[in-house]
């Protein structure tokens, strides 16, 4: 009797705790080529707020990217206030979907602090730095898009202005993030003509 009960227990406990996995494994795909592949620029967000804890896991994974000689010549503006997230609407074109994103980074490059003082370079390092956050942006089960504000002269005066950037720091780009309403879907850019095989 007694070891029917403790069976009777051990299986309850192993069905409540796969179901607690499940929950996760749907809110993080933790699968590389999974989350790259679904990854897609979101545009179509539901208002929702992002908390704090997801931004902060969104920039690190930021800041995991590779960088020239390690030099992470980077800085990113996390954006959570609504007044401030429609001044970014109203200054760039291309980012109307601000209106309904719970959040915005700005994702900074710092040409003094990248190898051999490089704009170029920081614009690489901060470029991969942003592929990460949209990537991890996906596996938390949100969504973003990148939006151009570098090479643009006035967007990058018009945000540096408001977000108190310093004159040499270039804001390569406004990363709006939310909750997605699905109706943004992933492109098969898969294109066999674009791969040379050992020689052009
Ligand atoms: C340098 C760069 C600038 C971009 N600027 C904008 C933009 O201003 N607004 C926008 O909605 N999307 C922008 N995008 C997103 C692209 O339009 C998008 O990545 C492309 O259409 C491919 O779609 P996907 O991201 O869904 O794969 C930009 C992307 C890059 C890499």
């Amino acid at each position: 009797m007694r070891k029917a009960i403790s069976l009777g227990i051990a299986a309850l406990l192993l069905i409540i705790s796969s179901g607690t996995l499940s929950a996760q494994n749907e809110k993080t795909s933790t699968d590389a080529l999974s989350v790259i592949h679904n990854r897609k620029s979101v545009r179509h967000f539901t208002g929702k707020s992002v908390s704090r804890d997801d931004l902060i896991t969104i920039v690190k994974a930021g800041m995991a990217a590779p960088t020239a000689v390690n030099m992470q010549p980077w800085s990113f503006v996390i954006v959570t206030d609504r007044p401030s997230l429609d001044i970014l609407a109203q200054a760039l074109p291309y980012a109307k979907m601000l209106d309904k994103a719970g959040a915005a980074i700005i994702v900074c490059a710092i040409a003094e602090k990248a190898f051999q003082g490089k704009a170029e370079i920081a614009i690489i390092d901060s470029s991969c730095a942003s592929e990460n956050i949209l990537l991890a942006v996906e596996s938390l089960g949100l969504g973003a898009v990148w939006t151009g504000v570098y090479p643009d002269k006035e967007r990058m005066d018009a945000v540096r202005k408001e977000f108190n950037i310093p004159e040499g720091v270039i804001p390569l780009n406004v990363i709006p993030i939310g909750y997605p309403t699905n109706e943004d879907k992933p492109k098969d850019k898969f294109k066999q003509e674009n791969i040379h095989w050992e020689k052009w």
